[in-house]
């Protein structure tokens, strides 16, 4: 009796294990079924295992991905969903641009119940609802309206310089991310919120401290970053916030204030909220100034443009450090316009063509969202090939990956300005560089993004020089418990103040 119970469990224990290994594989003769090449899965988390259990950033992994197949494409799974990987630029462009009617969202969860903020920032929204924000939010981010805000910007950068004066003082090696961080913290709240954040005053600014909640290194946000990338029916099930309460709560209440104040001044001061308010009164944005929906476009500021914006500068002070040659001509040419201009204007910034090409070479290097996604909303055939994506299928653009790859970026770890010079540029396909994305749901904050990137890098360097002290890591450690492309240390260096410095005088 004993025998035969101990046989009919172990049976019953083989039986369930050989189902569940059929489950978890069940998907995964999907790619070879199609003759797309791919890479062999993982059982149970397909491909994203290092990305997944944290081993690894998704820039990374994603190159290593793209380094083992020599063609134009490839599958993957995540988990047991397959996803479609193009790494030929053509392909990119085709995707992007030319049949953008076929990928117009991207596969990011989107819950209003779960996060109604998150669901009405532009990044996270899907159609019918994107196409319509996204024409009247173009208006807000032309050059022109970008210009009328540096007045403000260079405000927040002057507490920025007189920051780093006092603290290099006291300090020998300061931690530049940090830095830029809060510099970047007030030029939005000053540009989309209408308030003053005083990240420079005090350490514990609530804005400041709003920001470290979103994008710390925590478990618990890798959880929430993860389930939205990668397990978008997780976040349906779990309604799990994308933006912790707090934040929203945060961030919904400083709008509502600045609007409340601003109904009784008349003053104009030229930043997103009045041009929100005059969209409002236009009858453009066909829903109240204290709608969620509205709110949501103050908000996106914060979360896309904050992080992107303070790594950016960051990263191209960390090579400034590294590279003194290229530090001494961009010091060169800033003095030098800035000479010509006599002040820190919109077309000053716009005439150093050498800090367009250090910023350029910066974002290649340091993509600060190193992937592109797209969900395929209908059947679409593979350029090339007779193979039909099925609607539905995921695809990921590794721009990381592309922005390493030999073929169009010689000796790739080296940063060298001058591949962004017009014979270099026309020498490459125009997709293999896409920091910012391409077609028509590319980031919409690229200028503001440049700009405050740009107009901050000016003022540190028309004042300071930077240079690596112990404490500056080389190479760069990264981290891989977030979506962004991020330091697990920070980004710490010396900040010299340049007067002590004669060759460099004007
Ligand atoms: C250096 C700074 C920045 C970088 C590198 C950057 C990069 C990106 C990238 C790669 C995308 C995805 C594009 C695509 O899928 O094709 C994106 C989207 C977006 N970015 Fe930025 N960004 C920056 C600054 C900003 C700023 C300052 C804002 C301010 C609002 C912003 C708002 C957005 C929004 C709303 C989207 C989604 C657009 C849509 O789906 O319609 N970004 N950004």
């Amino acid at each position: 009796m004993t025998v035969l119970y101990f046989v009919d469990t172990a049976i019953l224990c083989l039986v369930t294990s050989y189902l569940l290994f059929k489950f978890l594989n069940r998907n995964f003769d999907y790619w070879k079924s199609r003759g797309v090449p791919f890479l062999k899965p993982h059982i149970f988390f397909g491909n994203y295992y290092d990305i997944l259990t944290f081993k690894r950033t998704i820039g990374h992994s994603l190159s290593d991905m793209y380094n083992q197949i020599s063609g134009p494409y490839f599958g993957i799974w995540v988990f047991n969903t397959p996803h479609f990987v193009a790494k030929d630029p053509e392909i990119v462009k085709q995707i992007l641009v030319k049949d953008f009617k076929y990928f117009q969202d991207r596969t990011i969860a989107s819950n209003e119940e779960a996060d109604d903020l998150a669901a009405n920032v532009l990044f996270i929204m899907k159609n019918p609802d994107w196409k319509i924000l996204r024409s009247k939010m173009t208006p807000v981010f032309t050059s022109g309206k970008i210009k009328c805000m540096i007045p403000l910007m260079n405000k927040v950068a002057e507490d920025l310089t007189l920051y780093l004066t006092k603290l290099s003082m006291k300090q020998d090696s300061i931690e530049a991310k940090e830095v830029c961080a809060k510099y970047s913290t007030d030029v939005i709240t000053s540009c989309a919120f209408g308030i003053e954040g005083h990240s420079f005053e005090k350490e514990d600014a609530a804005w400041r401290s709003i920001g470290k909640d979103m994008f710390e290194f925590t478990l618990y946000n890798g959880f929430r970053s993860t389930s939205y990338f990668f397990l978008p029916k997780l976040v349906d099930l779990l309604k799990i916030k994308f933006i912790p309460t707090h934040v929203s709560v945060f961030l919904k209440e400083a709008f509502l204030n600045t609007i409340d104040h601003r109904k009784f001044e008349n003053s104009n001061r030229n930043d997103l909220i009045d041009i929100l308010i005059k969209l409002q009164k236009e009858g453009e944005l066909g829903t109240p100034i204290e709608s969620t929906k509205i709110i949501a476009q103050a908000a996106q500021f914060f979360l896309a443009g904050y992080e992107t914006t303070s790594s950016t500068i960051s990263y191209a002070l960390y090579e400034l450090c590294l590279d003194r040659t290229i530090q001494k001509k961009l010091i060169r040419e800033i003095r030098l316009t800035l000479k010509k201009h006599g002040a820190i204007t919109y077309e000053a910034i716009q005439d150093m063509k050498y800090l367009h090409k250090v910023v350029q070479e910066t974002l290649r290097k340091y993509p600060v969202l190193p992937f592109l996604d797209r969900a395929t909303a209908m059947d679409w055939k593979i350029p090339g090939s007779n193979i039909i994506l099925e609607k539905g299928t995921p695809v990921y653009i590794p721009m990381f990956a592309l922005h390493y790859d030999p073929k169009y970026f010689p000796n790739p770890d080296t940063f060298d300005p001058e591949r962004f010079s017009d014979e270099q540029i026309n020498s490459r396909p125009t997709f293999a560089y896409i920091p910012f994305g391409s077609g028509p749901r590319n980031c919409i904050g690229e200028r503001f993004g440049l700009i405050g990137a740009k107009l901050a890098l000016v003022h540190i360097l028309s004042q300071f020089e930077v240079e690596c002290s112990n404490d500056t890591p080389v190479p760069i450690e990264f981290e891989p418990k977030t979506f962004t492309l991020a330091s697990k240390i920070g980004l710490p260096m010396r900040f010299v103040e340049s007067k002590r410095r004669p060759s460099f005088a004007a």
